[in-house]
């Protein structure tokens, strides 16, 4: 990793969010409205809490885009909290007669009780302020000049939910794999829960709905699907080059992660390598007319010009830790909300005792918005590998450098 990097900094409550990206090529369009629909997108989502209708991201670009188009150098990107007027005292940066009481009992299933003592503080609240997921508002910001980089390669992420809590998750019959599945991208975006299967959703809805309803909160799981991606991303020469433990990485650290499968994952282990693995078959010659690169769509390009098909796709898209041409399938676990409006047993940290967990306003289930701050993650992997790839310092060396690829794989 390195060619794509970004860094984020600001608090849960504090002025605002920062995202500097580093490594974009010049000559890439991009408009802050852009941004602001995939912000959107992470905000929305059945079971999120009542602060995502006073936020509304909006994006300012500071740096780094000039006439509508990257220039090569750093893009810095500001995203103010709406809500920062009413924590200006917890928040303050100067020195305050007298602060804000203290956050002192930890929640279970947070970074509260190993941060203090990490940190050596008496107040938990700078550790809930960092640790608190508002911060992948700024990681979606930094994805969404990698969703828009990796467009001009033909290269779509999407997301959609497929199981909240006990509902959707179907146990793997042994011996048998999932089978692939056609989702209709336009059902999961106008879906409260970015579910693909109405049905399901409404068993789904109800279960957040009755976890609310007892003070509780539901995790699920997400999952990512990436199309014409081109073969041969990432690497399986050196460790820290696969491409399949970047994107592990990448995917583990959005908060409330948990596990990270690629392709059939955990279901690979209990069946025979017969079984398991994506047989390869030629693909038929293409008689007459061979078109040039320009007159297809990327996705096409990549397709056309390969002289065989995996039958299934069971790898997920990634074998020795390269991209094998065909989609990058990742599933993501995502833990239930550890700040519980009925809250479990802690300690106060003042006095030793048994207290009841801090409890404040926080969402019911995220899975929806995970998954969207996945697609960011996997975008920037991915935009990341194809920089490392096809190289380039301006978009239209890259797009060239591409196309060669493309035209010497097709010749083999
Ligand atoms: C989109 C999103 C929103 C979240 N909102 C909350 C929240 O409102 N309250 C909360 O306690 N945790 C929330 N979390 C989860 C915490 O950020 C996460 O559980 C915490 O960082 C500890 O989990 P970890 O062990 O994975 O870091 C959210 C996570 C995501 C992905």
């Amino acid at each position: 990793m390195g060619q794509f990097r970004f860094i984020t900094a600001g608090e849960s409550h504090g002025k605002g969010l920062v995202t500097i990206v580093e490594g974009m090529v010049a000559g890439l369009s991009l408009e802050a409205e852009y941004i602001n629909k995939e912000l959107k997108r992470r905000q929305q989502g059945y079971g999120r809490g009542p602060r995502m209708e006073i936020e509304q991201d909006k994006v300012e670009i500071i740096s780094g885009v000039r006439y509508g188009l990257t220039m090569g150098s750093p893009i810095a990107l500001f995203i103010p909290n709406r809500d920062w007027q009413n924590w200006q005292e917890q928040l303050s940066i100067t020195p305050l007669e007298k602060e804000a009481e203290p956050v002192t009992r930890p929640r279970p299933g947070h970074a509260d009780l190993a941060g203090v003592t990490k940190y050596s503080l008496k107040d938990i609240r700078p550790i809930m302020e960092r640790a608190s997921a508002r911060e992948t508002a700024a990681r979606v910001a930094a994805g969404a000049i990698a969703k828009r980089f990796l467009e001009e390669l033909g290269i779509v992420i999407h997301s959609h939910t497929i199981a909240i809590g006990p509902v959707g998750c179907q146990p793997f019959a042994q011996g048998k794999l999932p089978q692939a599945i056609s989702i209709n991208w336009q059902q999961v975006e106008a879906s409260p829960l970015r579910c693909a299967d109405a049905e399901l959703e409404k068993k789904m809805i109800a279960a957040i709905d009755r976890a609310k309803a007892e003070g509780d909160t539901l995790g699920g799981v997400f999952e990512l699907i990436a199309t014409a991606v081109p073969i041969g991303l990432g690497s399986h020469v050196s460790w820290e080059r696969r491409l399949d433990g970047r994107i592990a990485q990448a995917i583990m650290n959005i908060n409330a992660v948990k596990g990270v499968e690629i392709g059939a994952g955990f279901a690979l282990a209990k069946i025979k390598g017969s079984q398991a693995h994506d047989v390869i078959e030629p693909n038929p010659p293409v008689i007459g007319k061979v078109s040039r690169s320009s007159e297809r769509s990327e996705g096409e390009a990549t397709k056309q010009s390969l002289p065989w098909h995996h039958a299934t796709n069971y790898a997920g898209g990634i074998e020795g830790g390269i991209s094998n041409g065909e989609e990058i399938i990742i599933k993501a676990a995502v833990k239930p909300i550890a700040t519980l409006a009925k809250p479990l047993s802690s300690i106060d940290l003042r006095s030793g005792e048994v207290a009841k967990a801090h409890y404040e306003r926080s969402d019911i289930c995220v899975v929806p918005a995970a998954g969207v701050i996945g697609e960011a993650m996997l975008a920037i992997v991915l935009a990341d590998a194809c920089l490392e790839k096809f190289g380039g310092d301006n978009l239209k060396e890259t797009l060239a450098n591409y196309h060669n690829y493309q035209l010497s794989i097709g010749k083999n």
